[in-house]
């Protein structure tokens, strides 16, 4: 049988990768280049060097900014207050290429190296089966026959010897990392103990607030249907328009001056609590921005039923739902709230913060005469009275009534 396999070049896809070719599959091995900074053509050499029939490495950053990095930006994506979601935006695009390159190639199969306690492998098998009902998956770490042969590191190291695979050169970094161009996380090894504080180097994408430029720069955002068009930086006047680059560019300004780190306790969708680091540079200014230009173009209590499509769809995309008609409608949705959100953002990138300094748009419902202290206008300040006297109406009545009943 002909397999497709998830394939990073480390020593656990590795050690799969060789495994699967003594259960006797013929595999061709998949990497995904999502924006992470990787040397592919040496892993290129090491799938075939471990016998695989061929690799694929698609690259699928300008997908990946616009088909789901900006729907995450329409709807300021957050998971539990604070995860920003890059790697689980991530998973639908590689399972879905996954799935092409398994179509292409005709093979009954795919396989990954995803844990059998984390989420990333369900974000990749639910996609897989959502694109590809009659889709086998092999998940390795979940077969009995392979984690019993593998039951500690050192069963894997003594495998690789054997094989051939080399071991990393250098001690490897003792936790593990997912890196996207959207964000690198750092989990498990020491970080596991929730009050261990993680080393003051263990980010590659942002430099340490402390450490960034005494100097802010400052950068107009200017947004289109809720996505970023143009970035103009006020300080050396750079432009940048073409999606790709204008993200790559907030992360290069996000990262010298430090904005996007988090270290958090996240709930994974399997039942277990997690402990994770993440830094999300370029991310962490757009969602700062478009919520402002948000608040500043669209009605009121439209955007209390927008939140909670938001919430929905932050929800879906970490538990790998993407690939799912209640996901297809809530970014059908959030897509349409976003009509009139257009304009322009001035933000103050500084030592880890963005802060919002100005903002304007065609489509603002900000109405200066309106809100002055200066101007009457149409609103007649003695409405308001009444206004707050039949708010209060109920107010009164539990006083009054909880006062009797005491
Ligand atoms: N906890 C995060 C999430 O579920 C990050 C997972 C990182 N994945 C990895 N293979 N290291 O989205
Ligand atoms: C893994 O378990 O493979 C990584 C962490 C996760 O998927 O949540």
């Amino acid at each position: 049988d002909l397999v497709v396999l998830a394939y990073s070049g480390g020593l656990d896809t590795s050690c799969i990768l060789v495994w699967l070719k003594e259960q006797g599959y013929e595999v061709v091995a998949y990497l995904a280049n999502v924006g992470q900074d990787e040397d592919f053509e040496a892993i290129r050499a090491k799938a075939l060097k471990f016998g695989a029939t061929k690799m694929v490495i698609p690259d699928l950053k300008k997908e990946f900014v616009e088909e789901f990095i900006w729907p995450a930006v329409q709807a300021n994506a957050v998971y539990e207050d604070r995860y920003l979601l890059g790697t689980a935006l991530a998973r639908p695009l590689i399972a879905r290429e996954m799935i092409k390159v398994a179509k292409e190639v005709g093979a009954s199969h795919v396989a990954h190296g995803a844990t059998g306690k984390g989420n990333d492998q369900i974000r990749f098998e639910l996609g897989a089966y959502a694109l590809h009902p009659t889709i086998k998956i092999l998940s390795p770490w979940r077969l009995p026959e392979f984690y019993n042969r593998f039951q500690g590191r050192d069963d894997l190291f003594e495998y690789a010897r054997m094989n051939g695979i080399p071991l990393p050169v250098t001690k490897s970094n003792p936790w593990s990392m997912d890196a996207n161009m959207m964000h690198v996380s750092y989990e498990s090894g020491v970080l596991e103990d929730p009050n261990h504080q993680a080393p003051d180097d263990i980010c590659q994408m942002t430099v340490n607030p402390e450490k960034a430029p005494d100097v802010p720069e400052v950068l107009v955002i200017e947004f289109k249907n809720g996505v970023p068009v143009k970035v103009t930086n006020k300080t050396d006047s750079t432009e940048v328009t073409d999606p790709l680059e204008l993200f790559l560019y907030l992360n290069q300004i996000g990262g010298r001056n430090g904005v996007g780190r988090i270290d958090i306790v996240e709930n994974r969708f399997i039942g277990m609590k997690s402990r994770g680091i993440y830094e999300t540079p370029g991310a962490t200014i757009l969602l700062t921005a478009h919520t402002d230009i948000e608040v500043f173009t669209m009605d009121r209590e439209m955007r209390k039923v927008k939140r909670s499509l938001d919430s929905q769809f932050s929800e879906q995309v970490y538990r790998g739902f993407w690939f799912s008609p209640e996901c297809e409608f809530t970014r059908f949705c959030i897509n349409k709230s976003q009509d009139s959100v257009e304009g322009k953002v001035t933000v103050k990138v500084y030592k880890g913060g963005v802060y919002i300094l100005a903002r304007e748009s065609p489509f603002s419902l900000y109405n200066e005469e309106l809100v002055s202290m200066n101007v009457q206008g149409e609103y007649n300040p003695t409405d308001a009275g009444g206004f707050i006297k039949i708010n209060a109406l109920r107010l009164r009545e539990y006083c009054r009534l909880r006062e009797n009943s005491a």
